[in-house]
């Protein structure tokens, strides 16, 4: 969480390095926007400006009172950790002579220690990050040099951090590090950028390198150093970013949220695209295990959190049924703490859009430890994840800005039956031509997700009728029911409301007292062509409908057998039981967005929650 974004330019000052910054930020506000600040290196030394809340304070701010001309920047957006959102904790931090200047991602587990060493210093703001600032401006004081001010700083914080620093002297120059948390750097032509991710510097630049951990950086307007813990030069992975600044943009839509779940048809088709050889076998992104490693796998567990464990949940009901290896689904928190049973081989599959959740990392380092194989499926090149992983599925959803996640997860699925059939390819579980049949009904998803898409005046209708009201229950069986968890979480993050999914057969054990004249209650419907499946759900929709509930039902086209006991039917196009969940979840995401919108609500950034969840 937390957004950061560095730039250092030509050395004649101008006001582009506070434009490159404050546009830089506008794209990463997606990962806080509890406050943002900036810090700039003039002719006449350092400056800097911070304001609680959104970017939009800080731009008011600035225009207010305009920052001069200068040569490098470093930006900053917060998601609260240590002190509440005021201007005042806001980032930057300067040191005590306040010609140095830090922002900071992730948190400082000693910082009480660091703190009490530095004592008589007078601090301004409740952070942790401030205790860097004057760290690194008594470091700075001995070395002369920023990056050396920096080596000599980071082996002493325990934690997570990436962090830029710039400082009065040097003004041609950011240095940054990290451990934990993310940094990318931008290459440009007589300019250089840093970024939380590449979405910072994207309208500039597609060239990136990677930082390792514990790595420092110095850039300035032609040069890239990287170095060691020690100092010794240290080489980043290049990378050419595959999307261009067009696909982080609203593109006429009200809401990114909006937007993504518009780009879903082509997030799936992306994530199919250029899956086989020339033989039609299955090839992944990148694989650095055995291939005889993977035909040993004697079970996988599957490592995610909230949106991607629920994309994960979904992946065990066609990996379990087309592999025949049992599939386990543990969110990554709960992962480490419980000692599971892992060996070499168990294959742990770590899903994440971001690929910096911090508990998903440190589950796939659990793992590792415990000798299993991870793999990654990830959405953001170039991050955490994907680099501590022993192979990697890439999905192709594109940049995913509103903090709810809706194509990544549709992009999820995918990847994770890609890497079923890749499994059963390779196990000789499936023939080829089965293989091949279920590669069929994935490349048709794509058209059908589009129809629902098309339909959704009739869902935004739905939901602006009911904006006022205060519980929805969503129940599935089989796949449908981690589709119902899904559409209950979208509903609890955009709209505020309290909303439970529930497995439908589950009704009868508890729930069911929730439900009263009125209740609002989704249900996902099977396939009517698996009548055992569909028949159960028919039944329970029965059983909530003859204690007065409001039945909004997801049913597949000609499926009449719902009319009698639905108040409201959102049609899907018939497609195959595993295939169910990548339409099925769209109205409940369009559910989602719409009634978020109409109680008025920000359904880009909702209360209290960031984009990339980057401590634990
Ligand atoms: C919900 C949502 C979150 C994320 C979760 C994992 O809409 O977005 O539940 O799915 O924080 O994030 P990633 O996929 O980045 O690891």
């Amino acid at each position: 969480m937390c957004g950061i974004v560095g730039y250092v330019g030509p050395l004649a000052p101008s006001n582009r390095p506070l434009q490159v910054t404050l546009e830089g930020l506008a794209r990463l506000e997606y990962r806080g926007y509890d406050s943002a600040g900036v810090a700039l290196v003039t002719p006449d030394g350092l400056t800097s400006a911070k304001k609680a809340g959104k970017l939009a304070n800080l731009r008011e701010e600035l225009a207010e009172r305009p920052l001069p001309d200068a040569t490098v920047a470093i930006g900053h957006t917060r998601w609260a950790t240590h002190g509440a959102p005021t201007d005042a904790n806001a980032h930057p931090h300067l040191s005590a002579d306040g010609r140095l200047a830090v922002i900071h991602n992730g948190i400082i587990e000693n910082f009480q220690a660091l703190k009490a060493e530095l004592d008589g210093t007078a601090f301004t703001s409740e952070t942790d990050t401030e205790v860097v600032a004057h760290l690194l401006g008594r470091a700075y004081e001995e070395t002369g040099d920023l990056t050396a001010a920096m080596l000599a700083v980071t082996p002493r914080l325990e934690g997570a951090y990436t962090l830029l620093a710039v400082h009065a002297d040097e003004p041609a120059t950011v240095v940054g590090a990290r451990r934990n948390s993310p940094l990318v750097i931008g290459l440009g032509d007589g300019e250089n950028f840093l970024g939380s991710d590449v979405a910072a510097f994207i309208s500039h630049t597609k060239e990136a390198l990677e930082m390792g951990q514990d790595q420092v950086v110095t850039i300035t307007a032609d040069d890239v150093r990287v170095v060691d813990a020690d100092g010794n030069p240290a080489e980043g992975r290049r990378f050419t970013v595959d999307w261009d600044a067009s696909a982080a943009v609203k593109g006429g839509f009200p809401t990114f949220m909006a937007k993504e779940i518009h780009d879903q048809p082509k997030a799936v088709a992306d994530t199919l695209l250029g899956r086989t050889d020339g033989h039609g076998n299955l090839i992944l992104d990148e694989l650095r295990i055995d291939e005889s490693i993977l035909r040993s796998v004697d079970k996988i567990i599957v490592v995610a959190c909230g949106t991607a464990a629920y994309a994960g949940h979904v992946a065990k009901y066609a990996i379990e049924h087309w592999c025949r290896i049992p599939v386990e689904v543990e969110l990554a928190h709960e992962f480490r703490y419980r000692d599971p049973v892992v060996s070499e081989k168990t294959l742990v599959v770590a899903i994440s859009q971001s690929g910096e959740t911090m508990d998903t990392i440190m589950a796939v380092r659990h793992a590792r430890e415990q000798g299993a194989k991870v793999l990654a499926v990830v959405n953001t090149h170039g991050s955490t994840i994907p680099r501590e992983s022993d192979a990697v599925l890439y999905t192709h959803a594109g940049p995913e800005v509103a903090v709810a996640s809706t194509k990544a997860f549709l992009a999820q699925i995918t990847a994770c039956y890609l890497l079923g059939l890749y499994l059963a390819q390779l196990r000789g579980n499936k023939y080829p031509d089965e293989v091949a049949g279920y590669l069929d009904e994935l490349a048709q998803m794509p058209a059908k997700i589009q129809q629902v898409i098309d339909n959704e005046d009739q869902i935004r209708e739905v939901a602006r009728a009911m904006k006022d009201t205060t519980s929805v229950l969503f129940l599935g069986r089989h796949v449908g029911y981690p589709v119902a968890l899904e559409g209950a979480l979208k509903l609890k993050e955009l709209a505020y409301i309290h909303a439970e999914g529930f497995a439908a057969g589950e009704l009868k054990h508890g729930p069911i007292a929730l439900v009263e004249e009125g209740q609002a209650v989704f249900f996902i419907v099977p396939t009517p062509r698996r009548p055992l499946l569909h028949n159960k759900v028919i039944s329970n929709i029965q059983e909530v409908r003859a204690r007065g509930a409001r039945t909004l039902v997801i049913a597949e086209e000609g499926d009449d057998a719902v009319n009698e006991f639905a108040e409201v039917i959102f049609r899907v196009p018939r497609t195959p039981t595993l295939m169910m969940p990548l339409v099925t979840v769209v109205p409940l995401q369009i559910f989602a967005c719409e009634l978020a919108g109409a109680k008025g609500l920000d359904v880009d950034q909702p209360r209290n929650l960031a984009k990339s969840v980057t401590v634990e």
